[in-house]
């Protein structure tokens, strides 16, 4: 652990380096992020360089606190408010109508802005110091699977970063929940650690899941994303066994991502480890994709995890890792 002062420094530098124009990853509870100064569009132009991502996409404004949401949007609904006042800071991302004044660079030129106070001690310090919303994204190339540990960051995009602030491994493990209000009823866009039914508590009206909405309708609906290079094959208890087989007879390097071995299995297979408690499965599903890489293996047979609280997350970036796209 870096003391106090060292991690005061480590703040210090990374908020000059944003005035600068820079680039610094930082730690959030759920992934690291790549950032940028928010206001600043060739800062904004560089993270879209750094991650190879099309510059239509639009990126999350990080803040210090609920109350900055009125320097970046506009007809701030009462639901924001309640919403922010329950989870922030936290993972969950709220898209408002914007303020003329934020970058179209940030936005993607839409005419709403995500916002969102994450939950983690070194990027709330930089946040506060810094004075200004961080736009980022995630701090992978575009496509990939979110990095969760500085060394995941630093792997990833080398030297396309000036600063990456090292807080440990991220303790959520996967993306915030992203919910739409800028439309009539609240929708989800992206599912996450706070779920519906959480969402529902708060709101006491109904949250739309976007089951009947096209992926490709929304930005970040792209089908193949948070992907490794080996390719996923999803699979059940029942038929787990005859994938792994059948990808073996074809002579490929397999593994299993399930949370115990199965019955019965007659062939050997590099078995990457899923707890059983679904939090944990979170917390360490980007790590095991990264770490199929590192093994070198060409399919990986993933058991779907249960659909419980975060497992509903968990299911879908599996099933977007398998190019399936399913939404939410
Ligand atoms: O947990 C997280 O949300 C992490 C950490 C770093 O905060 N960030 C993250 O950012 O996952 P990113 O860019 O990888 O994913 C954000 C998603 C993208 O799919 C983007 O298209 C969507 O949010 N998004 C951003 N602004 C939007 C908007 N105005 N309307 C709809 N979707 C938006
Ligand atoms: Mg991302």
């Amino acid at each position: 652990m870096k003391q106090q002062s060292q991690i005061s420094e480590d703040v210090d530098r990374a908020a000059s380096i944003l005035h600068a124009g820079g680039l610094v990853a930082f730690p959030t509870e759920t992934v690291y992020g790549l950032g940028a100064d928010a206001r600043n569009v060739q800062a904004v132009k560089r993270i879209f360089e750094a991650k190879g991502r099309p510059s239509d996409h639009p990126l999350i404004v990080h803040l210090a606190h609920a109350e900055q949401m009125r320097e970046w949007a506009q007809n701030i609904p009462d639901v924001a408010w309640q919403l922010a006042q329950a989870f922030w800071p936290g993972p969950l991302t709220l898209i408002l109508p914007r303020l003329d004044s934020v970058p179209d660079a940030v936005t993607g030129g839409l005419d709403t802005v995500a916002l969102r106070v994450p939950n983690h001690p070194v990027t709330l310090a930089l946040l506060g110091t810094f004075g200004s919303g961080i736009a980022a994204p995630s701090a992978n190339l575009y496509g990939r699977v979110s990095p969760t540990s500085a060394q995941d960051v630093r792997e990833e995009l080398k030297d396309s970063v000036d600063l990456v602030l090292d807080g440990g491994r991220c303790p959520i493990g996967i993306e915030s929940t992203i919910v739409d209000l800028s439309t009539q009823v609240p929708r989800i866009l992206r599912s996450g650690k706070i779920t519906k039914e959480a969402l529902h508590r708060v709101l006491g009206s109904s949250v739309a899941w976007p089951s009947n909405i096209p992926v490709s309708s929304y930005p970040g609906g792209n089908p193949s994303h948070y992907a490794p290079r080996a390719r996923i094959i999803l699979a059940s208890w029942d038929d787990v066994q005859q994938q792994i087989e059948a990808w073996q007879q074809r002579g490929v390097r397999v593994g299993l991502l399930a949370s115990r071995l199965p019955n019965g299995l007659s062939q050997d297979v590099t078995w990457l480890r899923l707890a059983q408690d679904v939090d944990e499965q979170a917390y360490e599903l980007y790590h095991s994709l990264r770490q199929a890489d590192h093994l070198g293996l060409q399919v990986l047979v993933a058991v779907m995890p249960e659909d419980l609280g975060i497992g509903h997350a968990v299911r879908d970036r599996l099933r977007r890792a398998a190019g399936l796209g399913e939404v939410v």
